[in-house]
């Protein structure tokens, strides 16, 4: 049973209903990394993020009434234009889960459409934007159909929960600037179910932040993030992530509300390591990051060295790295990835990306 069962949503038999919805929504970047699940979806532990901008996905849904309810998902999935009825599969498993929070679901025909601000090659994760963009797109088809009276913070958190079950990454990207999910007793408002908006607690340091995507390989990854999530449940190291990661983000929340970049970059590089750390300690261990990640992420430890500038590197489950810092800097830091990091870049390739304003709702 889930808080957003809903038997009530059947749309009326007499009714003849159509339309067309659809949400850009971005990408995030964890700063605390949540790595390991539990149950239906549920983290291990807390994680926070930043939410991006360039790098997103913009899905559409066209739905028009069936002649009659079958019982079953009935979709055509279109990428970047073309029909893709493998990806077709996995979102008619991920809508079958969602059947008896929208029941409606299954009366209607849906036409998706989805689009990529990123090449598909380019060794980004989608997941984040296009599960957020699709549960959005979903929420916003209920709310037309049944004219759901709800304020715009319960729209957010059920879109979050709805996200969350097709990925959990994606429960964050729903909101502007920053995101937490995970439940933590530091803030009473935060839940395993949905995350909740951090961008109150941000100070103005923190509020207009970089996030150069340098992209060292765009081959697909050699083991998925669900395959890594599954071994953490009986990695060695467990409890002591869990623990780890609810106390960093305790300090974490501390410094994005001071404006401290030196514990920032401190927690974020080391949750990097961490996580990848995780992935070469498991049970099979494997490595996602290349002889590039670690020239890269050496060459942003000398820059900062030198400069003194508070620029600092992520990584995601996977080669690529995640260069932050404020805006403050963004001229010397481009002169930096021209001279000193693009040559590691796979076809000198990297995306400029920023904390974003979260996102928007397709007009039709
Ligand atoms: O949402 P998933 O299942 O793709 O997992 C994402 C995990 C990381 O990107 C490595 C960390 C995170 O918190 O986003």
């Amino acid at each position: 049973m889930n808080i957003y069962d809903n038997p009530k949503l059947k749309i009326d038999s007499k009714k003849e209903v159509n339309g067309t919805v659809g949400w850009k929504s971005p990408s995030n970047i964890a700063l605390i990394k949540y790595w390991g699940k539990y149950g239906n979806q549920l983290p291990l532990n807390p994680s926070i993020s930043f939410t991006l901008s360039q790098a997103y996905t913009q899905t559409t849904i066209e739905y028009k009434q069936k002649k009659k309810d079958n019982g079953k998902i009935d979709l055509d999935f279109y990428f970047e234009g073309k029909l893709k009825p493998d990806f077709a599969r996995r979102i008619n498993k991920y809508f079958k889960n969602l059947k008896e929070i929208f029941p409606f679901i299954t009366q209607l025909k849906l036409e998706i459409h989805s689009d990529n601000s990123f090449p598909h090659s380019s060794g980004i994760a989608s997941s984040a934007s296009s599960m957020s963009s699709l549960a959005l797109s979903l929420c916003s088809i209920e709310r037309n159909i049944f004219d759901t009276e709800i304020s715009t913070k319960e729209f957010f958190e059920k879109a979050s929960f709805i996200a969350r079950l097709g990925s959990g990454s994606a429960c964050r990207s729903v909101y502007p600037k920053a995101a937490l999910w995970g439940h933590t007793e530091k803030i009473p408002e935060s839940s395993n179910y949905f995350a909740i908006p951090v961008k109150k607690h941000l100070h103005d340091n923190f509020r207009k932040f970089h996030d150069d995507i340098l992209i060292v390989s765009k081959n697909a990854k050699s083991k998925s993030s669900s395959d890594g999530h599954a071994i953490m449940s009986s990695h060695r190291f467990k409890d002591g992530r869990i623990l780890q990661a609810n106390k960093r983000l305790y300090f974490l929340l501390n410094a994005l509300k001071s404006g401290d970049f030196e514990t920032f970059g401190e927690i974020v590089e080391n949750e990097a390591f961490t996580l990848h750390g995780l992935m070469m300690s498991s049970s099979p261990a494997y490595v996602l990051m290349e002889p590039n990640t670690l020239n890269i992420i050496n060459q942003i430890k000398t820059f900062r060295k030198n400069t003194k500038i508070p620029a600092f590197f992520s990584l995601d489950a996977g080669p690529n790295v995640h260069l932050l810092y404020p805006d403050a800097y963004s001229i010397q830091v481009q002169k930096f990835i021209d001279d000193n990091l693009v040559r590691f870049c796979k076809d000198g390739d990297y995306i400029k990306d920023y904390m974003g304003t979260g996102p928007k709702e397709l007009d039709f």
